[in-house]
Parts: structure tokens; C-alpha cells; sequence
């Protein structure tokens, strides 16, 4: 692999403030950014599946394959989605896979305890979900119920999947329709067992990980099972300690992490009407990532050194209140929400020997969606516009960045780093490099030292106020612009990034 050195300087736009900070990439990458940190989420919740994916096969308005709607599956595989995790949540753990097959008009219904509370008639199942995964081109993850199932139960939903033919389970599926195997690869061990998934204490938790893995066999040789056990809330460091002391490393491929931006759980306040403290608040939350992925790995190291087992990022993303009227868990989603896709990747980038896995939560219509629809319209978000500049890095190797004299987002006291940055090189020797300016006002000119001779092309995503958003009205509002405002001389590059801002550069 080439060798690139990259310093980049950054000043403060005002001169009196004038700051400079220096990131420099060392470019002898060992670790490739895994494509599946770009995975989504979609749990039977709000309008996610129903209205979001799923509006039914007999729609005449919304044109859909086999009740799903086709802008959605376009617009998810432009987005390169590598990987999609369904059907919950804390939805898993109350799910019975065996209500969601066969004839839709002989499907039982079941109560949505955890949403509302309202009739999930199970017309969007596993075929559904299987099928509208290989229509956009992801890897399905499916997440098993331990807290409410049984483990025959998990283990038939893996026969029934994977089973090459001529056992109860796989007979059971052609029966339904589908002859071949879908080789599911990715499966969840039940969600969040410290809350929703049965409130257990990781140790009770081990154990039954320890049961239900036990009964989930490879039926087939092409997608050896990769088992992801529920992980930690947050800060709950032991509970990544127990599971990775408790549980033989042969017998699990993932460990789980949950971690939402959320300014406070009792008072999230508005998606689109925030204070700068409020955007702070969300930033500080965004930003923990860092030293969380770093913690809970080092855990990991101590009985996993050679790094087999994987941090999987499963939910992440902003949590605020939901708007007045709109489905369960529906928000808005700013350019705020732009920051925080682009630094959360960026981390994850930076984190690629251990993070082979994350899934923002949740792909349509809830939480820090991808996409939002409101019946035959849909749009895309800005957080939709970050992940596809920032696909350039999937399958790439990391080029480890570190930086110094760090510009500063003030606020009273308190401050944070304004900078984020990551890079990446492809395998033909193009870099690509991720800047984020979360800064609320000051817009920094960029200096980067580059190793590389090449033409350089940018792409921007910015916008004239942070609140501003993507609505039915005007759906391209915040859209990736062609970005020109950088200046080569030798093996310097000058860059003026604004203010809330998510440049790519590309180096060919
Ligand atoms: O993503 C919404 C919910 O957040 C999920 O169902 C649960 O796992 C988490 O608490």
C-alpha cells in the first residue's frame, strides 16, 4: 500500500480566534473499515414496517414488489445498506417468528406491548423481510427472542432459514414458497436482556446466551452463524466484562452496544427547535461514543486479544421527543443530526480493528431515519445524504488519524472538540478523507499535508441554519453539493470547511 502522510491544520475563520489544529493520518492502514458499520435497523415500531417498508401488496397508490415499497428499495440501495436489522428492539423479545409465515389471512395478531400497544396483525414476516433484503442488496440480521421464546423456537427459525431441504423446518418453508435457503448470517441472542428483553443481570444472561447458542446449528456451509450477543446500555461496563468472561470465545462472534444521543431521557426535547445548548448537549452525547467504543473494546482485549470477536454497534443515533400527531418514535431530522452521523462514523472508522458492525436506529420513519414517507411521498434526510458521501470508505483500509492543537465548540464551561476527521484507502491507492466541522458558528480554513499527489473532489453537506431539514414540501432542501473551496500548492491543500458542515474529499 502507498504511503500517505496527511497533515491537516485548521484555523478559525476569525483571526483574533484564530486556532490551528493538526491531524495527521498515518497511511500503513492494518484494519479495513467493515462495509457493515453502515448497517440500518427496522423494528415493528411507529411507521417503520407499516407505512414506512411495508404498505401491502393490494396498494394501488404506492407502487411496491410484493407490498414493499419501491422507492424505499431504491433509495437503500443507492445508500449501499450492507446490512439490516429487524425485527426489533426491544419488538424481538415479544416476537414469535411462526405468527409472521404462511397464508397472510391466517396470520394470529398479537399486541404490540412495547409501541403502543396497538394490533400487529404479523402481514410483514420472515418472508417479507428475507426477500425485501435481497432485494436491496443487505445482509438480513436477524434478532432472536430470548426473553419471551424458547430456544426450540430459535432454533427451528434458524432451520427454517437456512435449511437446505428434507427437514421439518426447511419443508415447512418451501411449503410457504420459498425453495431455497436464505443463508442468514447475522443473528441476534436476544436485545437489550437488561431492560426490555427480560431485565436480567448479565450473569443470568451468560448462561442462557450460553443455552440458546448452544442450539443454533450451521445448517448450511455457506453462512457459518455469526451470533451476536445482547450488549451493554451505555456505560454498563460489567456487563460487557461478565459476558466476555462467561461466555467461550468459540461460542460468539458479537458483542453488542447500545448508545443514543439523548440530551436527558425525561426531557429530550424538539427534533427541529433547539437552543445551541440543547445542540451541546446532543453533541457531548454524540461525541461519547469515542470513549465508549474505546472502553468496552479494551474489556474485550483482555479476553479477546487477537480481536475475533466484534463491538457491534446495534442502536445508535439522536432520541428526541416525538412531535405532536406523529407515529411512535417519528422526528424530524436536522442538520444537527448530519453532525452526529458524521462524527459517529467517523469513529467507527477510527475504531475498525474492533467495530465490524453498527446499525443506525432506524431506517424510515423512526428515530434518526434514513428516509422519512408520509403515504406516496418520501425523502431523504440529511443523516441519509452522510451515509452516502461516507460509503466511499466501505471495504477500505483505515488510515489512522491523530490530532493535535484540537479547535474547540465552547459552551460556558464546558467545550468540546470541533474537529472530527477519518480516512480511508481504497485498494486501487485513492484516499478518502471525512471532515466534520460541528461548530455552531465559526466556519475554519482546513490545511491538509498530503503525501499523495492526485486530483482532489469534494462533496459538502451544509446548510444555511442548523435546524434546517429536509420536510414534504421542499425534499431537497440539504442535499451533497459539489465542493470546490480548497486550494493545492505542493503537498498542501487548503480547505475552508463552514460552519455544521460534512465535507469528503477524494484523492485520486
Ligand atoms: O430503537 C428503539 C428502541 O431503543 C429499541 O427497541 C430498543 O432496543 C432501544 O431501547
Amino acid at each position: 500500500m502507498k504511503k500517505i502522510l496527511l497533515t491537516l491544520c485548521v484555523f478559525g475563520a476569525i483571526l483574533s480566534t484564530q486556532a490551528q489544529t493538526t491531524v495527521a493520518i498515518n497511511s500503513s492502514g492494518e484494519h479495513v473499515i467493515n462495509p457493515n458499520i453502515y448497517g440500518h435497523f427496522a423494528e415493528h415500531l411507529g411507521r417503520c414496517i407499516y407505512g414506512g417498508f411495508y404498505v401491502g401488496e393490494d396498494n394501488q397508490v404506492i407502487p411496491n414488489v410484493a407490498g414493499v415499497r419501491t422507492d424505499v428499495i431504491e433509495a437503500l440501495k443507492d445508500l449501499k445498506v450492507p446490512v439490516l436489522r429487524w425485527p426489533g428492539g426491544c419488538f424481538a423479545d415479544t416476537y414469535h417468528w411462526m405468527d409472521g409465515i404462511g397464508p397472510k389471512d391466517q396470520r394470529p395478531s398479537i399486541v404490540n406491548q412495547w409501541w403502543g400497544g396497538y394490533i400487529e396483525d404479523n402481514s410483514y414476516g420472515t418472508h417479507d423481510f428475507l426477500n425485501m433484503c435481497e432485494a436491496i442488496g443487505a445482509e438480513p440480521y436477524l434478532a432472536g427472542n430470548v426473553g419471551s421464546g424458547l430456544v426450540k423456537e430459535l432454533a427451528d427459525w434458524v432451520q427454517y432459514v437456512n435449511h437446505p431441504g428434507g427437514s421439518p423446518m426447511s419443508d415447512l418453508r418451501i411449503e410457504n414458497g420459498r425453495k431455497d435457503p436464505w443463508n442468514v448470517k447475522y443473528w441476534g441472542v436476544g436485545n437489550e436482556m437488561w431492560g426490555c428483553g427480560g431485565n436480567m443481570k448479565p450473569e443470568f444472561y451468560a448462561n442462557l446466551y450460553r443455552q440458546y447458542a448452544t442450539f443454533m446449528t450451521d445448517w448450511s456451509n455457506s453462512s457459518r452463524l455469526f451470533r451476536i450477543a445482547s450488549g451493554a446500555n451505555e456505560w454498563d461496563f460489567n456487563w460487557t466484562e461478565v459476558l466476555m468472561r462467561d461466555i467461550p470465545n468459540h461460542m460468539i462472534e458479537g458483542v453488542a452496544l447500545h448508545n443514543y444521543a439523548v440530551i436527558e431521557w425525561s426531557d429530550k426535547g424538539s427534533d427541529t427547535e433547539f437552543t445551541t445548548d440543547q445542540y451541546f448537549q446532543t453533541m457531548v452525547d454524540a461525541i461519547d461514543m469515542e470513549e465508549l467504543v474505546t472502553r468496552h473494546s479494551a474489556i474485550m482485549d483482555k479476553y479477546d486479544p487477537e480481536k475475533k470477536i466484534a463491538l457491534v454497534v446495534d442502536e445508535w443515533g439522536g432520541w428526541y421527543d416525538t412531535p405532536k400527531g406523529q407515529s411512535a418514535l417519528y422526528q424530524q431530522n436536522t442538520m444537527r443530526d448530519a453532525m452526529i452521523a458524521g462524527i459517529t462514523l467517523n469513529i467507527f472508522h477510527n475504531h475498525a480493528d474492533r467495530v465490524r458492525m453498527a446499525n443506525l436506529a432506524q431506517t424510515v420513519n423512526v428515530l434518526q431515519a434514513v428516509i422519512l414517507t408520509d403515504e406516496e411521498k418520501m425523502l431523504l434526510t440529511p443523516t441519509y445524504h452522510v451515509m452516502k458521501m461516507y460509503n466511499v470508505h466501505q471495504s477500505a483500509t483505515m488510515l489512522p488519524v491523530e490530532i493535535s492543537d484540537m479547535l474547540y465548540f465552547e459552551n460556558g464551561e464546558d467545550k468540546l472538540p470541533a474537529i472530527s476527521a477519518s480516512a480511508s484507502q481504497t485498494e486501487s491507492g485513492e484516499a478518502n478523507i471525512s471532515l466534520v466541522n460541528i461548530h455552531p458558528e465559526k466556519s475554519h480554513e482546513v490545511t491538509l499535508e498530503l503525501g499523495l499527489n492526485g486530483k482532489i473532489t469534494g462533496q459538502i453537506l451544509s446548510s444555511g441554519k442548523l435546524q434546517d431539514y429536509n420536510s414534504f414540501d421542499n425534499p431537497t432542501k440539504i442535499t451533497p453539493k459539489e465542493f470546490k473551496e480548497f486550494k493545492k500548492k505542493g503537498n498542501k491543500v487548503t480547505v475552508k470547511l463552514p460552519a455544521y458542515s460534512v465535507v469528503v474529499l477524494n484523492v485520486k
